[in-house]
């Protein structure tokens, strides 16, 4: 399967990691790259400079192949300015093959400065948007790639709430660089589609949750495969930033606060990522929002992440022969 997003990150399938917030680390990354893809290392979980290097390293102990690494540009949120000075430094130094920005696009960060200074370090570009508007500008200022994120998609969708199915061709037609569709995205049906829609490969993060390679308990995994892809919700509007999650005790408190116009106060605490160890550590899923997307619902097994890609790409080409044959015939 070659198509501008194969090339541009030189990997064999058209499969792309999202970043994941303290899932998305070396060791699941390097599956990732070794089975064709492209591994996430998401640096927000790294809270300096120097530990996100180390991650860079241990990856490389890990895989010779390209990864890249998530870049959540939402300074003043969590993170200071300069965290994210020491990010992009790094990413420079390192010459990481590409980074996934979401959030701030990199053209209003310190001024665009690292901009020039990614790509000549060689690093590719590449946004996460929600609208045209926002891709036709990435395109603008200089970005390699854009992914068009639906409303579907796990972490924070846009408020515009477009699906993958019309946000992709729209894209697609909007700008001249490859667009890589996220959100719902989980099989080779997915894999078809989005190539049908005019993207050059997909992005997914959920269902690399149900993979052997990544470090989460048991308990994670088969509550995703018992899930249904309407068991999500979307939440944070009240507060200024959507978000989606798994729909459970706790989200179902912070709709009910979202709803009588409880004030931020109320629902930070409920939210904050404070409750890691006891979601991700021990299982526990009735607390804090688990980001999960609607993919989750097409989640049915814990494979490896090679047998995951290699099963995703023929299943893709399958279908893809399937119509192809249905119109040789007619
Ligand atoms: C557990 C989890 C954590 C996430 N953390 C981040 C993050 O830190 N930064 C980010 O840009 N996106 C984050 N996302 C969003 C993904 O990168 C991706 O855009 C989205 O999940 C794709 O939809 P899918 O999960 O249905 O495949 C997260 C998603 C999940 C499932």
């Amino acid at each position: 399967m070659k198509t501008r997003v194969t090339e541009l990150f030189g990997i064999k399938y058209p499969i792309l990691c999202g970043g994941m917030y303290r899932l998305a680390t070396p060791k699941l990354c390097a599956a990732i790259s070794n089975a064709g893809g492209l591994g996430n290392i998401t640096s927000a979980w790294y809270r300096t400079g120097e530990d996100l290097a180390e991650a860079i390293r241990q990856t490389r102990e890990l895989t010779d192949k390209p990864f890249w690494v998530n870049v959540t540009l939402l300074p003043g949120m969590t993170m200071s300015e300069d965290q994210y000075h020491a990010y992009f430094d790094v990413i420079a130094a390192e010459k990481v093959p590409a980074v996934e920005i979401s959030g701030t696009p990199l053209s209003r960060f310190a001024g665009g400065e690292y901009i020039p200074k990614l790509k000549e370090a060689g690093v590719k570009l590449v946004h996460k948007v929600g609208s045209v508007r926002h891709a036709i500008h990435a395109e603008k200022v200089g970005y390699d790639a854009v992914l068009a994120a639906g409303v579907e998609e796990g972490g924070h969708p846009l408020n515009e709430n477009v699906a993958t199915t019309v946000l992709t061709p729209r894209m697609a037609e909007a700008v001249d660089i490859p667009v890589i569709t996220t959100g719902g995205m989980a099989d080779g049906r997915g894999l078809a589609a989005a190539l049908c829609l005019g993207a050059e490969g997909i992005m997914m993060a959920s269902r690399f949750i149900c993979t052997h390679e990544c470090d989460v308990h048991d308990n994670v995994r088969q509550e995703l495969i018992r899930r249904q892809e309407n068991e999500t919700v979307l939440y944070g509007n009240s507060i200024g930033l959507q978000g989606r999650a798994l729909a459970n005790e706790t989200m179902m408190k912070v709709l009910e606060i979202e709803a009588r116009q409880g004030g931020i106060d109320e629902i930070l605490p409920l939210i904050a990522g404070t409750h890691g160890d006891e979601i991700w550590d021990q299982g526990n899923m009735n607390i804090g929002s688990i980001n999960v997307g609607q993919s989750i619902g097409l989640i049915q097994d814990v494979v490896s992440c090679q047998e995951l890609l290699d099963r995703i790409v023929t299943e893709a080409e399958e279908i893809l022969g399937r119509v192809k044959s249905t119109f040789d015939a007619s």
